[in-house]
Formats: C-alpha cells, sequence, structure tokens
C-alpha cells in the first residue's frame, strides 16, 4: 500500500509564488506531501486563486474580524485541524503569530524567510542586504518558534550579491531559490528525515552526505 501523504496547511497573505512551487511539487505522485488546505488572511490575496484553479481547498480568515489575536489564531487551529493538517507552511504569511498558536503547532510548522538566517531577520530584507553591501544573501526554511525568524534551520541556500543588484533583482534570484529549497524541506520532514535535537536540525538522507549542510545545485 502507498505511504500515506503528509498532509500541508499553506498560510498565506499574497502572491502566492512559494506556493505555486509547492501546488508544483505535489502535483508530482512521488512527492510524499498533498496540500490540504490553503488559508489566507487576506481576502483577495492572489494565491488563492492559484490554489483554487488547481482545486485545492481555500479559506479565508481575516485577522480584521476578530477583536484580538487570540480569537484570530484560534480559528485558524480550528480550520487547519479540520482539515487534517499535519504541516503548518507559512509562505508569505503576513502576521505575527503569538506563542499560543506556536505553541500548539510546535515542530509542525515551518516557515521561508529570504535571507541566510540569523542575518536580515524581518522586513525588507533585499534592500537592507544592497545597502550593506553584502556580498551573498540567500534563503531559509526554518522550523517556527515564538521568536520571529529563529528556529532550528532546515535548509538555506546561498544567492551571491551582484554590484548592481537592487533589492527587486536580488530578491527576484532568490525567490527562484525559495521554490527549490521549500518543496525540499517538506520533502525531508514527509520522509522522516530529520532529527532536531537540541535546537539544531540533523538530515539523515542519502542525498546529502552531510548532516545539514545541503547544496541546492543537487536538488532537481
Ligand atoms: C517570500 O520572499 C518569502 O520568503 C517571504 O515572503 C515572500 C512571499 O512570496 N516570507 P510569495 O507570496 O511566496 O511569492
Amino acid at each position: 500500500m502507498a505511504q500515506a501523504k503528509l498532509k500541508l496547511g499553506v498560510l498565506i497573505s499574497g502572491g502566492g509564488t512559494n506556493l505555486q512551487a509547492l501546488i508544483d511539487a505535489c502535483a508530482n505522485s512521488d512527492f510524499p506531501a498533498e496540500i490540504a488546505l490553503v488559508l489566507s488572511n487576506i481576502p483577495d490575496a492572489f494565491g488563492l486563486q492559484r490554489a483554487k484553479k488547481s482545486g485545492i481547498s481555500t479559506s479565508i480568515i481575516n485577522h480584521k474580524d476578530f477583536e484580538d489575536r487570540d480569537g484570530f489564531e484560534a480559528a485558524m487551529t480550528a480550520e487547519l485541524k479540520d482539515a487534517g493538517v499535519e504541516l503548518v507552511c507559512l509562505a508569505g504569511f503576513m502576521r505575527i503569530l503569538n506563542n499560543t498558536f506556536v505553541g500548539a503547532w510546535r515542530d509542525r510548522m515551518i516557515n521561508i524567510h529570504p535571507s541566510i538566517l540569523p542575518a536580515f531577520k524581518g522586513l525588507h530584507t533585499h534592500d537592507r542586504v544592497v545597502q550593506e553591501g553584502v556580498k551573498f544573501s540567500g534563503c531559509t526554511v526554518h522550523f517556527v518558534v515564538p521568536d520571529l525568524d529563529s528556529g532550528p534551520i532546515i535548509i538555506q541556500a546561498v544567492v551571491p550579491v551582484n554590484g548592481d543588484d537592487t533589492g527587486e533583482t536580488l530578491g527576484e534570484r532568490v525567490l527562484e531559490m525559495e521554490h527549490k529549497i521549500y518543496p525540499e524541506a517538506i520533502r525531508l520532514i514527509a520522509t522522516k528525515s530529520i532529527r532536531v535535537a537540541n535546537g539544531r536540525v540533523q538530515i539523515n538522507d542519502g542525498n546529502y552526505a552531510v548532516d545539514g549542510v545541503i547544496n541546492p545545485a543537487l536538488v532537481n
């Protein structure tokens, strides 16, 4: 019997190109995960259309409809649980999450951030990278913990910064790498190839010779 696929809940607030990368990965019958629900806090987020086009269930939970963060997040957890979600994937979800939500999904929630964490946490990453004259940037998939853009790192990919880069041109190249490493991180989790010990991710997977060191060139 085929192994059951890991059920993903993808949280978005915007365009959803990372969501699209996950939709495309899940379209491959060998991929060990499937998207059970796409949830947006922004009613007209373009990512919702991407999901609908692929026949994926969607839900809108608008934070503005709630008096406080707790009510908003309780509604999200209820919806995710109803859909049978096992792993929450933040993909451009632009709300800070409080400790109750993060605790409810501890070790079962991941995020993608467009920098080599712990450098350049927060917003406007690429503009700040260019301003600082940093030579390499990139992206990170990590487990979510209460502190913003922190938590055990699963995969990082490095992207060189060119002398003539603007935040926008750099962001485009980083995004291409995001689309490679996000599905790959999910594959590692779904195949139980990852272990978190002492706040560090260890990877036990034939594709990677060294724990936690990933050469994105190896990612198809
Ligand atoms: C990505 O750069 C992601 O790293 C960040 O928000 C952006 C979302 O882009 N967290 P998209 O909506 O997936 O296109």
